[in-house]
Formats: C-alpha cells, structure tokens, sequence
C-alpha cells in the first residue's frame, strides 16, 4: 500500500484534472482541490485513493482548512504538492479594467504562495519522517516569451518562475526540492475561457483585433500538445531522483529555445508577425 499523497490544485478541468487522474493510476494517494465540489458520480471523486478539497487559491482560510483535512487524515506523508491552478486574463495592458488584472495576479501568484506557505509544514514533516518532498509550479513559456496581450498572464508566470527559483534555493538545505513545468500551448479549456473575455478590447483602439482573436487562440489550441504530456512530466518532476528545475513540454521546443535567447528586437518581429 502507498502511503505518499500529493496535493494538487484546480483539479476540475484541463492539466490539473489529466494530473490527478494520472498520479491515482500511478499509486498515489490525490487530494486535489476545486472550487465546486464534483458531482457523486465523478469518476475522480469516486476513487478510492481522491479526496476533494475546496478552495479558491485566493482564501488563505479554506487554503488553511484544506490543509488541515490532509494533517488530520494523518496515515498518509504529503510528499508532493502540484501547484496548478491558473487563469489567463488576456487584454491591453492600456484598457483592461484593473479588476481583470489583480484576478490574474491574484490567482496565478498569490495564491501559490499562499498554497506553498501553508502546505510547507507538511512538506517538512514529511521530509523529517524520510521522504524526499517536491514542489511542482505549473508555470508557462510566457514565463519567459512575453506574447502582446497577453502580458498580465506573461507577467504572472515571470513571477511564478522567479517564486520556483528563490523558493528552491531557500529549501535547500532542508531538502524540500522546488520545481517548475512549464507547458507551451496545451488543450485544454483554457482557451475558450479566454476566447470568452474579449472586454479588454471592446469599444476602443485594439477594437480592431477583436476578429482575429478567435482564430489566433483556436490555432494555438488546435497546435498543442495533450495534457497527458504535461501530467507525464509533473509525474517525473515529482518522483525522478534529481529532477529537472525546469522544464519546458511544447511542441517546436527548439524555436522557444531559440527566440528565448534572442535580442529582444528579434523577438518583437517574431510576435509581431502573428498579431498586429
Ligand atoms: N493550456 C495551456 O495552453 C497552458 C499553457 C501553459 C501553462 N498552463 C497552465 O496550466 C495550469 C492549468 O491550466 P489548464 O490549461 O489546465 O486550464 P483550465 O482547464 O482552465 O484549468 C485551470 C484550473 O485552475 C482552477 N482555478 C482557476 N481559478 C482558480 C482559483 N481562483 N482558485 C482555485 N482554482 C482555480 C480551475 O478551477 P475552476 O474550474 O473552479 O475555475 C481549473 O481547475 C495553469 O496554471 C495554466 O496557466 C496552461
């Protein structure tokens, strides 16, 4: 019998959902958190091995109480945590309403470090009882390629990249490893929540892309990879012996690789050449 859990946040849809799925396959005890409790026939919330959680990243309290249920539960070490909620607020950085921009910080950074904050307990818990625990952050190539209206989120994975990396050098010496997988474009629902919110460009100078903005989003969609890659490389991020600290799951790696390290003049006509 497995006694390591791993926590996983925003389990409803998409890679987080592929990820839990993938790790009770592979043995594991999943607690997984949602912000609307599954329904009684789910298959997820039926495995044996899954317990749902619920809260929203944004409140450090139900964080806290989630936490709880997973201390109290007790038999089992919590020897991973997948943080793996996220939004992608796209819009002008001129026009989108700010409420629309603190959201996409809100989530994407604020509440991974709230999430981080209060699972570490159990982390080192664990890592004094022998295990070797991880951090997993899902971040995103646009945590290093920043594509035009799409800068809140480019920016919110920026953090998320530098959070892996100042966290990973601070647990160090306690041995808690803190990694990050970033994925390029994946299919999931992501896309169509952001083909939704189309307010950022409505009624003013950028109102002239709006024709373009489904197209270019249903491309990149229909152009990514399957959420089961990415699930594949959290499963190694979480149980390879020395895993990597970052790692990037995208179709054509090479040109993300390539125009990561290019002038950023370079890049411009790179992104410029795609929406204008
Ligand atoms: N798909 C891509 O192309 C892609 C590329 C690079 C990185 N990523 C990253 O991968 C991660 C997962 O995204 P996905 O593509 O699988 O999208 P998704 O299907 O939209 O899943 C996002 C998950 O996050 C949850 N979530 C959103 N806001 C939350 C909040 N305030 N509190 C708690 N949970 C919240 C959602 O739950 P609700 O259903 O309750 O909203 C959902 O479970 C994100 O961090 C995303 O940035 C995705």
């Amino acid at each position: 019998m497995h006694h390591k859990s791993i926590l996983v946040t925003g389990v409803s849809t998409g890679i987080g959902l592929v990820t839990a799925r993938d790790l009770l396959r592979r043995g594991f005890r999943v607690y997984g958190s949602v912000r609307s409790p599954l329904g009684e026939d789910d298959d997820l919330a039926r495995h044996p091995r899954f317990t749902e959680l619920h809260f929203d990243v944004r409140d450090r309290e139900a964080i806290r109480a989630g936490i709880q249920r997973i201390a109290a539960e007790g038999r089992h070490h919590l020897v991973g945590v997948v943080n793996n909620a996220g939004v992608a607020v796209p819009g002008p950085i001129e026009t989108t309403d700010e409420a629309e921009y603190r959201r996409q910080f809100d989530v994407n950074v604020f509440g991974l470090i709230s999430v981080c904050q209060e699972s570490l307990p159990l982390l080192h818990a664990s890592r004094e009882a022998g295990f070797r625990p991880r951090i997993v952050n899902v971040s995103s190539v646009s945590g290093y390629l920043t594509s035009p209206f799409m800068a809140f989120y480019s920016s919110s994975k920026f953090a998320v990249e530098a959070l892996t990396d100042g966290l990973r050098r601070e647990l160090m010496p306690f041995g808690i490893d803190v990694v990050s997988v970033a994925p390029g474009p994946t299919k999931t629902p992501i896309w169509a929540k952001g083909r939704a919110q189309t307010s950022g460009f409505e009624d003013n100078r950028y109102s002239y892309l709006i024709p373009q903005l489904a197209p270019y989003t249903q491309a990149a969609e229909r152009g990514g990879v399957e959420p089961q890659l990415v699930a594949d490389a959290i499963h190694a991020a979480l149980t390879d012996k020395v895993p990597r600290a970052h790692v990037l799951i995208m179709k054509k790696r090479w040109l993300a690789k390539l125009i990561r390290h290019a002038p950023k003049r370079v890049q411009d006509r790179f992104f410029t050449k795609r929406v204008r």
